[in-house]
């Protein structure tokens, strides 16, 4: 009798223990996420908004995989970002739905088709053991920029967050156009911050931990905001495998974006 009290007793304290947390979890994310939708964090987030920004990606599907936060803070901040994707994703020779896929994407992200450009070139290949040439690929993100008047471009860092070659060269190519100075005056360059596999996965239970880490600009999406971005990503047809939903409700890609100055 006293043991199953006991017992009883135990289990209160130990629900106690894992529920109070939780719900002090769930409080303080809620209350941070609105509060960094409403204004986004970072010395670079507000210039960010009234730059010309071009995000680059590697992928028909990275812009709304990864960069919903960035394109949708962006334009809610009243900028007109646009999307230069440097292949086709023919991996599987899909490259032309792909292609259309990607269109109907940015413009549920906000950026008109003549905003949108791809780079369909077979030395760089959509191919995750492929590192593209840097000079190559540089010359092709150089004339874009100096085309286009961009002043701010936004794209992966050294981990590429999914640690694909074809992003992490998109990383080197601009490390290298920064470092030799080859980019024009007043060009800066803000990087994704790859995390760690279980950061990557809490969705928007990592917002409190991206608020406590330094970033040079942080975006959060209000809940309706990711739903637009989970809306851009279903454009993606010919990759909605099973993963891919899963995907879209567990990565924090699809709320948060920190990133950091070059
Ligand atoms: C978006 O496209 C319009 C029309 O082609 C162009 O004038 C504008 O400069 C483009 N914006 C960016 C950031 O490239
Ligand atoms: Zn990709």
């Amino acid at each position: 009798m006293a043991a199953g009290r006991w017992g009883w007793g135990l289990l209160l304290v130990l629900l106690g223990l894992v529920l109070v947390p939780v719900l002090v979890l769930l409080g303080v994310t809620r209350r941070l996420r609105r509060r960094f939708a409403a204004a986004p964090r970072g010395s670079a987030a507000g210039e960010a908004a009234v730059a010309r920004a071009l995000v680059l990606t590697a992928h028909p599907d990275d812009e709304a995989m990864f960069f919903a936060p960035t394109l949708l803070a962006l334009g809610r901040a009243g900028g007109r970002p646009a999307v230069l994707c440097c292949s086709a994703g023919n991996y599987y020779n899909q490259g032309e739905i792909r292609k259309k896929e990607l269109e109907q994407s940015c413009s549920l992200l906000g950026i008109p088709a003549s905003n949108v450009t791809v780079v369909d070139h077979r030395d760089l290949p959509d191919n995750p053991s492929v590192e593209w040439d840097t000079q190559l690929l540089a010359a092709f993100v150089l004339k874009h920029i100096e085309d286009n008047n961009i002043n701010l471009v936004v794209s992966f860092d050294a981990g590429g967050v999914s640690g694909h070659a074809n992003h992490i060269s998109l990383y080197t190519a601009l490390r290298y156009l920064h470092s030799e100075q080859k980019l024009p005056e007043g060009c800066r360059v803000l990087v994704l911050e790859s995390v760690n596999l279980f950061r990557k996965y809490l969705s928007v239970l990592d917002v409190p931990l991206s608020c406590l880490l330094p970033s040079d600009a942080l975006f959060v999406l209000t809940e309706e905001e990711t739903e637009q971005a989970r809306r851009a990503m279903r454009c993606h047809r010919s990759q909605l495998l099973w993963f891919r939903h899963l995907y879209m409700l567990f990565s924090r890609y699809m709320v948060i974006n920190s990133l950091h100055l070059l």
